[in-house]
């Protein structure tokens, strides 16, 4: 099955409804940046990769919305729709990437006619989504050598194909692995407490018949104690210029339990995702998102109401806990400041 997280159809973007899967397999349509900005916040969509392409639809779709207005008009309503965007999440660079790429794009027309910037938006934002699909690919090339035949493979959280334009980037190493004909099996973190791993990366696997069991995230540990877990693979919302890695609540505890066990931990990271203006993990902004997500799920609270929470969305997984990152540009093992910036002087994909 090619899941299609993101399509263009009828001069309108459509998203997989994320939030309701895998009950329902549904596509919502967008036709704004204002309703874009939406979907990302309320996780229709989600996944670095995947909102940065919805982002950079966001941007065409709102050039196209105001593409017979006059110029001035034009102008403001660009920038109401690109804060608007900006707004949306704050942890994942892809969003703020996509933005800033889309904006060179614009700024680079001068005076050109509204409806021709948006013609050139639209096309820029298809880009954006058959590149991730071409960059997934190739960190699944060079990743997929990291994987034994019979592996067994811990993952969390969702970074497939629901979380990019198709593929995956963790995901897509392991479905690239799986088409070298390897035998690999995935086991699923749940991901608590918005269930990417239990929802969507178990119902990706399940799709294609790869082997996969579906754990809660306290028992990683007592899996990688008695043998069961030969290497874990995570996608991430933003790496640090030092290597310091972003990703999905709970990632740390599994790179700490996989390094006191031996075990390699990789991140799949596409250029996009690396941020060479922050420093160190700890100047990544973490988003904390609403208690109800951890008093309960959707209409079912089973905490004492009233309770105090904590909900940080992300957290930070120090770079020396990381074996390698794979990146389009090929696996850099135990990512330094010196070794990141290299990567970007590599030739372009
Ligand atoms: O809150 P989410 O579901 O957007 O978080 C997603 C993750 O943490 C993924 O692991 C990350 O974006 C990598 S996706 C290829």
């Amino acid at each position: 099955m090619n899941i299609e997280t993101l399509r263009w159809q009828n001069n309108h973007l459509e998203m997989i409804d994320q939030r309701v899967l895998p009950a329902r397999f549904e596509y919502l349509s967008y036709d704004s940046a204002a309703s874009v900005a939406e979907g990302i916040r309320a996780m229709v969509v989600r996944g670095a990769p995947a909102i940065g392409c919805a982002a950079a639809y966001g941007v065409a779709l709102e050039a196209l919305r105001l593409n017979k207005t006059a110029p001035e008009t034009f102008r403001s309503g660009m920038e109401k729709g690109f804060a608007n965007l900006a707004q949306s999440r704050p942890t994942a660079v892809n969003l703020f990437w996509a933005l800033q790429r889309m904006r060179q794009v614009w700024e680079g027309m001068n005076a050109a006619a509204p409806a021709v910037v948006a013609e050139r938006l639209l096309d820029e934002a298809h880009e954006v989504h058959a590149e991730d699909i071409r960059i997934n690919r190739a960190m699944g090339a060079a990743g997929a050598a990291l994987l034994a035949d019979g592996a067994h493979v811990l993952t969390h959280c969702n970074a497939g194909a629901l979380a990019t334009a198709g593929w995956g980037t963790a995901l897509g190493v392991i479905r690239s692995a799986v088409e070298a004909g390897k035998k690999i099996s995935v086991i699923a973190d749940e991901t608590r407490p918005f269930l990417q791993g239990a929802r969507l990366t178990a119902w990706e696997m399940v799709q294609e018949n790869i082997p996969v069991t579906l754990i809660t995230d306290n028992m990683a540990g007592h899996l990688m104690a008695h043998g069961e877990v030969d290497a874990v693979i995570v996608g991430t919302d933003r790496v640090a210029a030092n290597g310091d890695v972003a990703n999905k609540i709970g990632t740390y505890m599994v790179a700490v339990l996989a390094r006191r066990h031996n075990i390699p931990f990789y991140v799949a990271c596409p250029l996009s995702t690396i941020d060479l203006n922050i420093a160190s993990g700890k100047d990544i902004p973490i988003e904390e998102r609403a208690p109800e997500e951890v008093t309960g799920f959707r209409d079912c609270q089973w905490a004492a109401p009233g309770v105090k929470t904590r909900n940080p969305a992300f957290d930070v997984t120090p770079a020396e806990l990381v074996t390698a990152l794979i990146t389009e540009r090929g696996v850099v093992r135990e990512p330094d400041k010196e070794k990141i910036a290299t990567l970007f002087h590599q030739k372009q994909l």
